[in-house]
């Protein structure tokens, strides 16, 4: 049974959506969101307490786009998460084709090598146990009702 989720990017649209309706579950006991701005994430845990009635919220930070950042996060989680969402991202403005240090865009970063790192690093670590879900587009499988090759 899954009791505890990380969600990454959950203080805005579908990541926050995502925690508000987790939190109907009552076998849900622990929602870790993970968010990169401390004042945004904090803002979203209230709005959350409040809206779900339920005090189960936990931020946790983390920049995926940031290789350190995501090695930090896993080292902060205190016990091992049931379910990992990995929900950051976007299509972005301009700044989401910067390169990282690794030498990839940030849309890159984030969307994807952060979130396998992310993956591995709690494998690694014991601290996944049993699903990690990715929120992806279905342009980037190229549905043709989509117009997309
Ligand atoms: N909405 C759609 O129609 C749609 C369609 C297909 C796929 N998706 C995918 O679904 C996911 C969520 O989309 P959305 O529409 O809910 O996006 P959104 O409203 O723009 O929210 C994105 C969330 O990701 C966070 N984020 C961005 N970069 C991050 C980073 N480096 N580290 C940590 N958090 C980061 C944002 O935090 P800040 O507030 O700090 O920026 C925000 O909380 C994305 O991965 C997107 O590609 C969405």
């Amino acid at each position: 049974m899954i009791k505890s989720v990380l969600i990454t990017g959950a203080n805005a649209g579908l990541g926050r959506e995502c925690a508000r309706q987790l939190a109907e579950y009552q076998q849900i006991k622990k929602i870790y969101l993970g968010c990169r701005n401390l004042h945004k994430a904090k803002e979203a845990q209230a709005e959350l307490v409040s809206e779900t009635g339920r005090n189960i919220f936990e931020v946790l930070l983390i920049d995926v786009a940031d290789q350190q950042s995501v090695k930090e996060a896993v080292k902060t989680l205190n016990s091992p998460i049931d379910a990992l969402v990995m929900n950051a991202g976007g299509t972005g403005g301009k700044e989401f084709y910067n390169k990282t240090p690794e030498g990839v865009t940030q849309i890159f970063a984030v969307n994807l090598l952060g979130h396998v790192l992310l993956t591995n690093e709690l494998l690694k670590a014991n601290k996944l146990t049993q699903a990690a879900i990715y929120a992806g587009s279905e342009a980037a499988r190229g549905v043709k009702e989509m117009g997309m090759t």
